[in-house]
Formats: structure tokens, sequence, C-alpha cells
């Protein structure tokens, strides 16, 4: 007797697809990014990004309640610094009075549960727009640790629950970990961008916080010393587990869909919870194909959403979450 197994009948209608379903989308999933700047009132959408804003620190406040309350409880601060702030080391990024340390403050005070990660990286504060100093026309490594340290110290001071590094130095998780030990704050968590690669879909974020690298004569033009070549994958694993024996809580991966293989690679492998980013780029393809009408924007938001976590997302950082979970709720 032909067919003994027909697969089509747990498709049959809605009720029993959803009594299957494998894999499901909340709140709970979500770390959302958000942007600040300096000033009073402003909330300024972001060109490349369709609906995402920046926002100043007195409307942060009400953003972030509005998160809370849609059951979004972690966010990923990033800050735009005045141009007149930036050089060459960073020095703005350890000002305890700094917008990055205000921010921390604003959210906590706003809300006092929600978790706040920060982005731990030079290139917002950098002249250049590098994630680490430049010496000789190089990214250096160590020095730039260094102040990375002290960067993840100020905001663990300011009160960020979780630092996340994104700047692919070697070594600088094991240097956060033992400052943060060394300094009392044993409960203030690291998510490191473990396997970060250099792609060219982070343009819309470096426009959000004009930190692109700058166009000059030494200075390396793209962030491929420090970022992972998008060609490899053993690579990934090694960067990976490294940043877990230095002390890294969560682990992440980045970009987000162009990796899915990466990330399932990295769930089989590690024991930690790994964080996915579906970064900037990704974010506004869909924006431009939907207001072109060529996509369905909710659906494809929703099957990219979910592929992200069947890939073995523990954690999405995604310009997407509020979006999601308004449609799911
Ligand atoms: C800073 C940083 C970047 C992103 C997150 N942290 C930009 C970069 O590395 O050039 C990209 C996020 C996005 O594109 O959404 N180091």
């Amino acid at each position: 007797m032909y067919p003994i197994k027909r697969n089509r009948r747990l498709r049959t209608n809605e009720a029993i697809r959803s009594l299957v379903r494998e894999t499901i989308i909340s709140p709970n999933d979500f770390l959302v990014p958000l942007f600040v700047v300096e000033g009073k009132g402003i909330k300024e959408e972001i060109a490349s990004m369709p609906n995402y804003y920046r926002y100043s620190l007195d409307l942060l406040q009400a953003e972030v309640k509005e998160l809370w309350k849609l059951g979004l409880k972690s966010v990923l601060l990033f800050v735009k610094v005045p141009d007149n702030l930036k050089d060459n080391k960073g020095t703005e990024a350890i000002n305890p009075d700094g917008l990055m340390q205000r921010a921390i403050k604003t959210v906590k005070n706003a809300c006092p549960d929600m978790l706040v990660m920060t982005d731990v990286a030079l290139d917002p504060y950098s002249v250049y727009g590098h994630d680490g100093i430049i010496e000789d026309g190089k990214v250096i490594n160590d020095d730039s640790v260094d102040v990375l340290t002290e960067m993840s110290l100020s905001h663990a001071e300011a009160g960020a629950d979780f630092l996340a590094p994104s700047d692919m130095m070697d070594g600088r998780i094991l240097s956060i970990r033992e400052a943060l030990e060394d300094e009392g704050y044993t409960d203030t968590g690291i998510m490191s961008y473990s396997a970060k690669y250099a792609s060219a879909f982070y343009g819309p974020f470096r426009d959000a916080l004009d930190s692109a690298p700058v166009d000059a004569l030494d200075i390396p033009k793209d962030k491929k010393t420090y970022q992972m070549d998008y060609a490899n994958r053993f690579e990934a694993l090694r960067e990976t587990e490294m940043d877990i024996d230095e002390g890294a809580d969560i682990v992440m991966v980045k970009p987000g869909l162009c990796y899915l293989d990466i990330v399932r690679e990295i769930k089989n492998e590690v024991d930690v919870p790994v964080a996915v980013y579906q970064v900037s780029g990704e974010y506004s393809m869909l924006k431009a194909a939907a207001e072109k009408g060529w996509l369905d924007h909710d659906a494809v938001m929703m099957e990219q959403i979910t592929a992200i976590k069947r890939a073995g997302a523990d954690i999405i950082a995604s310009y997407f979450a509020k979006d999601v979970v308004k449609l799911i709720s």
C-alpha cells in the first residue's frame, strides 16, 4: 500500500501546524539595539534605516518604557559621539560623564529592571572610525585592549549589566574579565562578539553613528585586520572557544542571515548561550524592498527571525524587535 506515511497530514490546517511547530518567537528572544545622541527632544530617523531612530536622553526614557510594556526587557546601547570629542585613543570613551555613561543611568532610572548591555569598541569615538588605536597605519592590539578595558570598567561603574565588546582585538575578553573581578564587578557579564565578520552589511549602522573608517592616507580603509574573513568557518569556532575560555558569558555571531551555518555549528559546539546580531544592512534591505512593494514586510521579517532562532540563536539582537513583538502580540 502506498503511501503509508503522508507528511502533509501534519500540515493540514493551522491548528495542527501550530501544534507541531518547532520554533516559537517571543519577546524573550530579543535584545533591542538603541542609538543615543546628545541634545534634547531629539528623535531623528536614520536615513538608511527607515523607522529607526536616534534618541536624546529625555526621549530615550519614553522609548525604554514603551519597550518594557511590550515585554522587551533587554537593550544594547550605542552612542553617536560629537566630532569634537573624537580622537585616536578613545579618551571620551572613558569619560565618567560621557554620553554612554549617562545613557546607562538614564535607562536604569526610567526602567530599573531593564537589562542594559553596552557596545564596547572605539569606532564611535575614533577620528579614524576604527575600533582600536591607530599607530603607523595599523590598528594596534594591546594598547587598544587597555582602553577597551578601561571603557568596560567605566560602563560597569555607570550601571551596565553586560558589556558587549564588538572590537575583535585579541585577548580583550580576558583583560576585561580580570579587571571586572579586580574592581568587584563580579556580577557584570560579558557578551562577546566572538565571531564577527568584516561585513558590508554594517553600512547603515555606520551612517547612524557617523562611524565609518575615514578615507585617508595611512588609515586602513576597512576592518579586515581585526574582523573575520567571511570565507572562514573554522576560524569562527576558534574565536568563540577562546572567548569562552577567557570568560565570555554569552557569545555572538554577526551578521545573522548569511551566517546561519556558523550559528548552527557554534550552537552544536558550545554550552553557553549564543546570540545572533541581525545587523543594520539586513534590516535596511527588507525595508527598501517592502517600500518598493517587492516583498511582504511582515511575512519576510517573521521568516527571517524564525530562521535565525531555528539555526540556534538563544538571543536575537534585531532592529525588528519592536515590529515583531507588536505583530505577534
Ligand atoms: C562597532 C559595531 C558595529 C556594529 C555593532 N558594533 C560596526 C562595525 O563593526 O563596523 C554593526 C551593527 C549593525 O550593522 O547593525 N564596532
